[in-house]
């Protein structure tokens, strides 16, 4: 090789080098994407129309929670940029009733992003009302809401009702309050209410693991796990009825209910 093409080729490896360095920092990283629609007026409107297709059944058609979260608050569980959201959007929440939107176009979720981004703006959140400190005692205390008796927070309680560790993650305020009031109004899978009569006539209650064409299995108030053969018992779904016990005022009253609530908030763990 001679002097010339040896620098020559330097030349144009440092040519090279430096374009692709100008190309990486222009190219925008995934995680710092901005919404290309962001503020468009068409684009908000087709948000909001996709939004009550898809996704008002779950957070509401005001986005105030529902069985989902919040989505109003600015106040975001799993990131608040717009690439976190997409991703949110797009892939689902894991191991949560937060369905992945794969068949979305892009253009569809980001249209839906710019039409949440009307809702809120960021640090929005209201304060919450309540004490954390106190609506844990109440939680676990016996005499109050003894809500351990069935309910598991990070290792410790019982299993009748659903693992509340990162609850505050997946419901709104509204959503807790209702539960905690009325029960039966919204009852998870895997928990619905089932009495199985035996042909001896014993009643056995409990909430439906499992079940298909020829068996069922439910899990008792001593968290016993039976299995019955559908051709031995008759089966009754109780599909108003819940488990857990409705608390009203007199067991829990406002500024209770409000702390209890606060704490439940307060619960983003892992599971
Ligand atoms: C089947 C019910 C369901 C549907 C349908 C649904 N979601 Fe969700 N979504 C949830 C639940 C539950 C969560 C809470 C997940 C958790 O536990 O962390 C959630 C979480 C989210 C979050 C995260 C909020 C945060 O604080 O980070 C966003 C954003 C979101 N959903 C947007 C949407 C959009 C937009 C749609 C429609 C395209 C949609 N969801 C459809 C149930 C649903
Ligand atoms: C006797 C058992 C029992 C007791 C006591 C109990 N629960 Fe429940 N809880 C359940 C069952 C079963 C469900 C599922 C069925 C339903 O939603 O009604 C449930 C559901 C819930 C949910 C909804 C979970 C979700 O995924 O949306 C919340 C929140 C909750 N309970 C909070 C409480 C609190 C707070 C207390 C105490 C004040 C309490 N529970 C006491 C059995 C119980």
């Amino acid at each position: 090789m001679s002097d010339t093409t040896v620098s020559a080729t330097r030349v144009a490896a440092a040519l090279l080098a430096s374009w692709v360095l100008a190309f990486a920092a222009a190219a925008p990283r995934a995680q710092d994407e901005r919404n290309p629609l962001a503020g468009t007026a068409t684009a908000i409107t087709k948000g909001k129309n996709i939004y009550r297709g898809r996704c008002g059944v779950c957070h509401g058609i005001d986005a105030k929670g529902y069985r989902g979260s919040d989505l109003t608050t600015g106040d975001w569980v799993h990131g608040g940029s717009d690439a976190q959201i997409f991703k949110t959007i797009s892939k689902g929440v894991p191991g949560t009733e937060m369905p992945p939107h794969s068949n979305m176009s892009e253009e569809e979720v980001w249209m839906v992003i710019a039409y949440l981004r009307t809702l809120s703006a960021p640090g929005d959140a209201a304060p919450e009302r309540g004490d954390a400190a106190r609506g844990e005692q109440l939680f676990w205390a016996k005499a109050s809401g003894n809500c351990g008796q069935c309910h598991m927070i990070g290792g410790r309680g019982g299993r009748i009702g659903p693992n509340l560790t990162r609850i505050g993650a997946a419901r709104s305020v509204a959503a807790l309050e209702r539960e905690i009031r009325k029960p039966a109004e919204v009852i998870p899978v895997g928990f619905e209410t089932l009495t199985v009569v035996t042909k001896d006539g014993r009643r056995i209650r409990g909430a439906r693991k499992n079940e298909d064409t020829f068996s069922v299995q439910l899990m008792t108030a001593n968290e016993d796990v039976l299995s019955f053969f559908k051709s031995d018992v008759q089966v009754t779904p109780e599909p108003e009825q819940s488990l857990m016990p409705a608390y009203g005022p007199e067991r829990l009253n406002d500024t209770d209910l409000a702390d209890v609530v606060r704490y439940l908030r307060s619960l983003r763990g892992t599971r």
